[in-house]
């Protein structure tokens, strides 16, 4: 019985270090310590024994039940343990790996341009105000200085709307109305920039919608030279010294005396070409004088009061900074051009 229990003891010992998993285990609990196992029954065939056997018998018996309950134990705990390591392992990320790399966005060329415009003429006291871009012909048109069958309105091709009176803005000089009933009857300095839309022929130098910046000055003593200050103060700022800025007679409605400004145009370094239509400049700007009828219609009293109105085209000017000779790219969306401004 003796031999029994050691050969039992170094049987299961053997069986259970080959043991390879938490399955393997249980059915090796099972065989050896289950009601049916082997140590089970070695341990009913005591009664069978001689009474003086008994006494070392029964000790064995209990020393190769604890013994093999122990090392059960002891190996359940080292496979639950590489079960828990294997399966971190296997959902793991690799943290070594190099990150996807996430696509930063950017501002359009536009956007940049239009916050280049603020920066400059906002050290220069203008600060920026928005207007609508839906507007009516009184605000469009009629208010700055052009009634119904002005010849004058056939510089703006229009967008009409399905509401009578209802129309896109042509340029962001309605905003000069909307700028003078805010602030009257204090002086102001502003910008109002936004879209405009022409119904005219899209061609490499101008597009069906384009930003302007309108600026507006009104106060006591505003003069002609104030604006011609303030426009090639700009010129400089934002082209730098080296290019040269025309101002040269004009005219609109709403300003008197009228001017356009043009930068020599650096797609053809002078020498003449679609954008600058073979003269060497391009235009940049209107400006002028506020009208008196303007101003009065404003709720500004013209024998008190003065100022000056302009209005750029960032599109112009970003073409005229970056070198870029077709307007249609700035909003066709393709990223091959976007992406040279990121
Ligand atoms: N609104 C004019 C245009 O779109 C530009 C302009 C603005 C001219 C302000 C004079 C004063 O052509």
């Amino acid at each position: 019985m003796l031999e029994r229990l050691q050969g039992l003891r170094s049987q299961a010992e053997r069986e259970l270090a080959a043991v390879a998993d938490l399955g393997g285990l249980e059915a090796w609990r099972v065989a050896f310590l289950g009601k049916k196992g082997a140590l089970t029954l070695a341990l009913r065939d005591l009664g069978q024994i001689p009474s003086s056997e008994r006494p070392a018998v029964g000790r064995l018996a209990n020393e190769v039940k604890a013994a093999l309950e122990q090392a059960y134990e002891a190996r359940a705990e080292a496979l639950r343990r590489s079960a828990l390591a294997e399966s971190l392992t296997r959902g793991a990320i690799d943290v070594r790996l190099p990150g996807r790399l996430q696509a930063l966005g950017y501002l359009h060329v536009s956007t940049q341009t239009l916050r280049e415009i603020y920066a400059i003429l906002g050290q220069m006291g203008f600060h920026v105000l928005q207007s609508p871009e839906v507007e009516d012909d009184e605000t469009n048109f009629q208010l700055l200085n052009m009634p119904p069958d002005h010849p004058a309105r056939d510089m703006w091709s229009t967008f009409y709307l399905n509401r009578p009176g209802m129309l896109l803005r042509t340029h962001t000089s309605p905003g000069q109305i909307h700028a003078m009933r805010k602030y009257h009857p204090e002086p102001f300095r502003v910008i109002l920039p936004g879209k405009c839309y022409r119904y005219e022929q899209v061609t490499v130098r101008s597009e069906y919608m384009f930003y302007q910046v309108e600026g507006m000055a009104v106060g006591y003593n505003i003069t002609m030279a104030d604006l011609k200050g303030v426009m090639f103060s700009f010129a400089r700022q934002i082209f730098g010294p080296e290019r040269k800025l025309r101002f040269r007679p004009s005219y609109f409605p709403f300003t008197e005396p009228s001017a356009e400004a043009d930068i020599d145009c650096i797609l053809c370094r002078g020498k003449g070409c679609v954008i600058c239509k073979d003269s060497g400049w391009l235009e940049i700007l209107g400006a002028g004088m506020v009208h008196p009828a303007v101003l009065r219609n404003g709720g500004y009293d013209p024998d008190q009061y003065s100022g000056f109105a302009f209005g750029m085209g960032p599109e112009r000017i970003a073409m005229q900074k970056h070198g870029i000779s077709d307007i249609r790219l700035f909003f066709g969306n393709d990223l091959r051009f976007l992406q040279q401004f990121a």
